[in-house]
C-alpha cells in the first residue's frame, strides 16, 4: 500500500535544535518531585510543559494591562485587543493560514470540533448521510460526531488500521463511494503516534465530494503544519499540548466556510446589532467567539506559536524524529515489553507498550518513585485499545525539551519495573 506521509521539512539544513539549552526556558525542568529526583517528564501527549515567555505574557498581561476586549474604549482595553488580535496573527502564520480571521480561538480541540459539529454539522449532515472517521480517534473526534448522527439518523464509517497503527486506504477508497459529507481524522494518532498522509486523504475525500477535518492536536507542537498546503477544511488544535496555556486552542476553517455557518454559542461579543426578536452576528472569527474570552491564554498562545517559529518546526521535528528512534532501540531491550505503534519513520514522538504481566498503572507509579512521568490508561482512544485487544497501555512521549537522558531515566526504571513485579 503506497502511503505518503507529510513530513515537510522533515530533513533540514538548519543546525539542529540543541534541547539542553531549550531547556532552560522552562522552569519546571529543573525542578525535583517529592521523591528526591528530578523531574523526567514523558507525558507531553497529554499535556506540553510551557516555556518562560508565556508564562511572561500571562503575567504580563494580569499584571499590566488585564481588560475586556472589543469594548473598553482606554489604554489597557486597546492593548487588551492588540495583543489578543496580534496572537490570532501568529497563530495564523504558525499554521499557514492566507487569512488571520480564519482562526477563532476556543478552549482546546475538543471545543472546536464541538464547534464544527454543531454549527457545520447540523446545517450540512441529514438522514442517511455519512461521516468517516477513523479507529484510531482521540474520543474528542469520535463522540461528537455519534451525537450528531444519532440526532440526524446519519450513519458513522471507520478507516480501519493495521495492526502496526497505519491507516487502510485501500478501505478508505471503498468507504468513499459512500459519498461522506465529511471526514474527519487524526494528524498524528495521540497513542500510536502514527503520522497520516494528510494530504493524500484530502485529495482522495475531495474527489468523491466530502470536506475534510484534521485533528491536528498531536501534530501542531512536532511537526511544520501548513494548512494551505494540507489542503483540508477544518483544521483545530489545543493550546496547552503546543506549549501554551490550558484554555487555548484554535479552529482553522476555509474563510466562505466559516461565514456559511450558523453561530455555534450565542451572547456578548458574537453579535453586531440585537433587537428584542432578532439579531444580527458579527463577521468571523468574531461570530464563534461569544462571552468573553480568555484573553491571557489566547496572548499565551501567540507568544508559544512565536517561540516554535522562532526555534523552527522543521528543527523540531527533526529532533524528535530522532528521539523517537532512540527511544524505540533502547526500550526494546527491556526484557518482557511489547511496542505499539509504526516504524520510527511513520511516527511523532509517541511511544506505547506494555511490560508482559505489569499493568500499566503499576508501571506508571514505580516509575513516579523514579521521577518518570508516563501516561497509563487508555489514553481517551478507547476504540483503539479495543482493536487492538489491549485493556490499557503505558504511553512515553516527547517533545522540544525531551533529551536522550530522559529515555535513559525511563529505561532504567523499566528496569526496577521489572525487577519489583520479576517479569
Ligand atoms: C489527537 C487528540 N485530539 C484531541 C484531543 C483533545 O484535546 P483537548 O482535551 O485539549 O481538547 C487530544 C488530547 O489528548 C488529542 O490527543
Amino acid at each position: 500500500m503506497a502511503e505518503a506521509v507529510d513530513l515537510r521539512g522533515a530533513v533540514s539544513d538548519a543546525p539542529p535544535l540543541d534541547p539542553y539549552a531549550l531547556r532552560a526556558d522552562f522552569p519546571i525542568l529543573s525542578t525535583t518531585t517529592s521523591h528526591g529526583k528530578p523531574l523526567v517528564y514523558l507525558d507531553s501527549a497529554a499535556t506540553s510543559q510551557k516555556p518562560r515567555v508565556v508564562i511572561d505574557a500571562v503575567d504580563r498581561f494580569y499584571r499590566d494591562y488585564n481588560a475586556n476586549v472589543h469594548r473598553g474604549i482606554y489604554e489597557i482595553g486597546e492593548r487588551a485587543t492588540a495583543a489578543y488580535e496580534a496572537a490570532r496573527a501568529s497563530v495564523a502564520r504558525f499554521i499557514g493560514a492566507q487569512d488571520d480571521h480564519e482562526i477563532v480561538f476556543t478552549r482546546n480541540a475538543t471545543e472546536a470540533i464541538n464547534l464544527v459539529a454543531y454549527s457545520w454539522g447540523r446545517r450540512n449532515v441529514g438522514r442517511g448521510d455519512a461521516i468517516v472517521l477513523t479507529e484510531m480517534e482521540h474520543h474528542a473526534n469520535l463522540v461528537p460526531w455519534q451525537l450528531l448522527v444519532q440526532e440526524v439518523d446519519g450513519d458513522l464509517e471507520f478507516i480501519p488500521i493495521t495492526d502496526d497503527g497505519i491507516l487502510r486506504l485501500d478501505v478508505f477508497e471503498v468507504l468513499l463511494r459512500l459519498r461522506p459529507r465529511l471526514v474527519a481524522f487524526t494528524h498524528v494518532s495521540n497513542t500510536l503516534g502514527t503520522i497520516t498522509p494528510v494530504r493524500e486523504m484530502v485529495e482522495m475525500a475531495h474527489a468523491a465530494g466530502a470536506l475534510v477535518l484534521v485533528d491536528g492536536a498531536q501534530a501542531v507542537p512536532h511537526l511544520p503544519v501548513d494548512v494551505a498546503e494540507l489542503g483540508c477544511d477544518f483544521y483545530v488544535f489545543s493550546g496547552h499540548k503546543v506549549l501554551a496555556p490550558m484554555g487555548s486552542g484554535a479552529l482553522w476553517a476555509r474563510r466562505e466556510l466559516l461565514e456559511s455557518m450558523p453561530p455555534f454559542l450565542a451572547g456578548g461579543e458574537m453579535i453586531r446589532e440585537v433587537h428584542l426578536r432578532r439579531s444580527e452576528f458579527n463577521e468571523i472569527p468574531w461570530k464563534f467567539e461569544a462571552g468573553t474570552p480568555d484573553v491571557a491564554a489566547a496572548i499565551g498562545l501567540g507568544a508559544a506559536a512565536d517561540y516554535l517559529m522562532g526555534i523552527g518546526m522543521d528543527r523540531v521535528r527533526v529532533h524528535e524524529a530522532e528521539l523517537t528512534r532512540y527511544a524505540l532501540d533502547r526500550l526494546a531491550t527491556v526484557p518482557g515489553i511489547t511496542l505499539y505503534g509504526p516504524p520510527a519513520d511513520r511516527r511523532s514522538g509517541v511511544v506505547p507498550f506494555n511490560i508482559e504481566g505489569v499493568h500499566p498503572h503499576d508501571v506508571a507509579q514505580v516509575l513516579d518513585r523514579s521521577g518518570v512521568c508516563v501516561r497509563a490508561g487508555h489514553h481517551c482512544t478507547m476504540p483503539l485499545h479495543e482493536r487492538l485487544d489491549l485493556a490499557a497501555t503505558a504511553r512515553a512521549s516527547f517533545n522540544v525539551y525531551s533529551t536522550r537522558e530522559d529515555i535513559d531515566a525511563l529505561v532504567d526504571g523499566l528496569g526496577e519495573v521489572v525487577r519489583i513485579f520479576g517479569a
